[in-house]
């Protein structure tokens, strides 16, 4: 191969920059990784008629980015699918939810100078009611598949427009028109998005996001670099994905920096060493809020006090698929970081101060006494801590081995 001129590397940083998305949600198939359980049960809504989907799970863990590819994996052309997606806020209701949607219904009229081209809120300038909404949407030609995203649902305040949406959900399928709702938000389960889902609950696929297994992580890597000509070792890869703890947007943002790094050293490998300065990097750059809530959690006056290695333990121990951990889960790393046996009793109250507002409630719980779970209220927080832990050398170089192992996930008790 020929020599890389300085104009090259430039390239190569410039590609790395646009196929790692840290921030964007993904919108081409080929650079969407894994998910084939949840492309394959939103296939099946789309195709059945009168049925809709939930699409409901943690702050990033790719809610957006399914619901704009799904529509690429129905096996009818493109021409056929009427893709509408919104997204709502806090001042919505659903009024002004009806209108977003209706500006993206388009349609053809001849007037004397050609063909005009008009969306169908024009022809709601007042309040669009249910019934306006569900006699729209049964209109469509049959030769469409029409799927409509509504993104953000959480956001909404108006404590009338989940009612109002489950109606309409319900409605819709009555008719078995052909339009596929889909409703996306960011809850732990389908009650904190629709309240009264169960009336809707035979119509609808309630999809749980959950966080994205290791394997799938390391798919969203291994798509990038081989795009960019360029190879990982497997220590950068694995530390990248244990390190990422299921969220897509950290394997895109550690891989991009760990890219940058080896261009910068003008190499198309990248080494381990590239994804320790990808930490070191990220951490440096990373949003106040983050370092701030950082700083509250953990902050004592107590000589010897246990809240980061605590903290970094919880960030650490394996969770389920939504986040959540036993506390019995935090034994293991926690002896590990502190080098000695530690049992519940010892780390219970300081589990107990994390869910307080003093300590910026940087923890949440739920289920019963005995069985308490916790996880991270901001799910982004975890793999900042774990990252705080490695800069501050509360994670020891033993346990930085096993977060770039494969099968890390056992050393602190399977994942
Ligand atoms: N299947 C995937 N393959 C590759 N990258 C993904 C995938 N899913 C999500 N991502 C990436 O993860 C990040 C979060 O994705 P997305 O915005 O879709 O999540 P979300 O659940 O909608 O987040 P939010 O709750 O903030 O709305 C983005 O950087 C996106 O590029
Ligand atoms: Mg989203």
């Amino acid at each position: 191969m020929a020599k890389m001129t300085l104009q090259d590397w430039a390239a190569k940083r410039f590609e790395a920059n646009q196929i790692f998305t840290p921030s964007t949600p993904i919108s081409v198939a080929d650079l969407f990784a894994g998910r084939s359980e949840q492309i394959f049960r939103m296939i099946d809504v789309i195709g059945e008629r009168g049925r809709h989907a939930i699409l409901y799970g943690e702050r990033g863990v790719g809610k957006t980015s399914i619901s704009q590819i799904a529509p690429y994996m129905v096996p009818v052309g493109l021409e056929h699918i009427k893709f509408i997606r919104v997204q709502c806020f806090p001042t919505d209701n659903f009024s002004s939810i009806a209108r977003k949607i209706f500006k993206e219904v388009r349609f053809n009229v001849d007037t004397q100078d050609g063909e005009t081209i008009y969306d169908i809120a024009a022809l709601y300038p007042g309040e669009i009611t249910p019934d306006d909404f569900i006699r729209e949407l049964s209109a469509w030609n049959e030769n469409y598949i029409p799927i409509v995203v509504v993104d953000e649902f959480n956001e909404i305040s108006d404590p009338l427009a989940p009612v109002l949406m489950a109606n309409v959900i319900k409605a819709l399928s009555d008719s078995a028109t052909n339009v596929t709702l889909i409703i996306v938000g960011v809850a732990s389960d389908v009650k904190q998005l629709i309240s009264s889902h169960e009336s809707i609950e035979r119509c609808t696929e309630e999809i749980l996001m959950p966080r994205m297994k290791s394997d799938e992580l390391k798919d969203i890597i291994e798509k990038r670099v081989a795009q960019l000509g360029m190879t990982i070792s497997g220590d950068a890869k694995w530390t990248i994905i244990n390190l990422s703890k299921g969220l897509p947007q950290y394997v895109h943002s550690l891989g991009r920096q760990a890219c940058f790094e080896a261009i910068s050293k003008q190499r198309l490998a990248i080494k381990d060493e590239d994804a320790e300065v990808a930490v070191q990097n990220l951490l440096a750059s990373s949003d106040q809020t983050f370092k701030d809530a950082y700083e509250v959690a953990v902050r004592s006056n107590q000589p010897g006090n246990l809240f980061r290695q605590v903290l970094t333990a919880c960030a650490l121990a394996r969770s389920d698929e939504s986040g959540y951990f036993a506390p019995a889960w935090i034994r293991e790393p926690l002896s590990a970081i502190v080098d000695k046996q530690i049992d519940i009793a010892n780390f219970q109250e300081h589990l107990k101060q994390f869910l307080t507002e003093k300590r910026g409630e940087i923890l949440e719980r739920i289920g019963e006494e005995r069985a308490y779970r916790f996880r991270f209220r901001h799910p982004a927080m975890q793999p900042y801590v774990i990252m705080r832990g490695i800069r501050e050398s509360i994670v020891d170089d033993k346990a930085k081995q096993a977060l770039s192992s494969p099968e890390q996930g056992d050393l602190f008790g399977g994942n």
